[in-house]
């Protein structure tokens, strides 16, 4: 399904940097249904595409017929115009969204789950908690930011969670949120889904690696876009199936410039953890700066992620 238009019929401030709003078709009509941990893409007028976690927190069932979608937005401090742009957003205007999709779902199970959000990396948890409270699945919810009035839907995780929400504000605590702790505590094989700011999300990552946790226990979505190091220099990238070569400049992926030269490569995150991007890497050697290949992967250096990854070697060719 393609794009379609929506009019803001809430908007409301849940803190001093993050507005709620509700978004639903002029006409009423219902909505493409989706489950805890999808996203919609926001398509805004000079600013380009954002993606927000759709929430729910009254009952799973009412993500299959919607008639409007919930979501919350950080303003950032350092952002590029999308969150300010969307703070600028009044009742009664109209958006472009693309129906939902899902790069970070709930798996099925009935064993025990634990959700830790950090910041606005709470809006996919929601709906995640409430998945699990109606379904009666044990899980335990953390949710840790600066301080508890940066601290939006705490009533509502409360609620979800009962005695099982820990809220960790740093200048209630005087010190910073224990990670590792958590990590280490978990019995064996719980799964930890896990949304917040993208050091929290390398510190889960490394921490996962030293307590040898096993692939795929870890799951997480990102909400930072990736930036560009220093250092970083042009490469080429030939496409094998039309021989096409394009060259990559720094603070530019290889996907940026295949978009714009009218190619049409698979994406989503454009942050390096959904892997739909993920591409047959034929000669030359990706340096990779994705968040979802295994070590032996990356050193295979068979695929890489075209959104994030550049080249350690002047050419890369592509099974593309
Ligand atoms: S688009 Fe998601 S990993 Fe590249």
């Amino acid at each position: 399904m393609d794009r379609f238009e929506v009019v803001v019929s809430k908007a409301e401030a849940l803190t001093s940097r993050v507005r709620e709003f509700v978004l639903a078709r002029a006409n009423g009509a219902p909505m493409p249904g989706w489950a805890a941990g999808a996203h919609i893409d926001v398509h805004l007028l000079d600013v380009g595409r954002r993606s927000y976690s759709l929430i729910e927190t009254t009952s799973p069932r009412a993500t299959e017929h919607p008639t409007s979608y919930r979501i919350a937005v950080l303003q950032e401090s350092k952002g590029q115009g999308g969150s300010a742009c969307m703070h600028n957003l009044k009742v009664g205007d109209r958006l472009e969204i693309s129906p939902p999709a899902n790069n970070f779902p709930l798996h099925a199970g009935a064993g025990e789950v634990a959700l830790v959000a950090g910041g606005i990396g709470i809006t996919p948890l929601l709906t995640m908690a409430c998945e699990l409270s109606t379904a009666k699945r044990p899980f335990s919810f953390h949710y840790a930011g600066r301080s508890r009035a940066e601290l939006a839907f705490v009533s509502e995780v409360e609620r979800l969670a009962g005695g099982n929400a820990t809220i960790h504000a740093d200048d209630e605590a005087g010190r910073f949120f224990d990670l590792e702790g958590v990590m280490t505590r978990l019995a064996p094989g719980v799964p930890l889904y896990l949304c917040g700011p993208l050091p929290m999300i390398e510190a889960a990552i490394a921490l996962a690696k030293r307590l040898d946790w096993p692939q795929g226990r870890l799951h997480f979505e990102i909400f930072t876009a990736p930036e560009e190091k220093s250092g970083d220099s042009s490469f080429e990238v030939e496409l094998k199936s039309s021989g096409r070569v394009y060259e990559i400049p720094p603070g530019k992926t290889i996907l940026d410039v295949l978009i714009e030269a009218g190619e049409d490569p698979m994406h989503d995150c454009k942050r390096g953890d959904c892997g739909i991007c993920q591409t047959a890497v034929i000669e030359g050697i990706p340096d990779h700066r994705d968040y979802i290949l295994s070590d032996s992967e990356r050193a295979s250096n068979k695929v890489m992620q075209i959104c994030v990854s550049r080249a350690k070697t002047a050419r890369l060719v592509l099974d593309l």
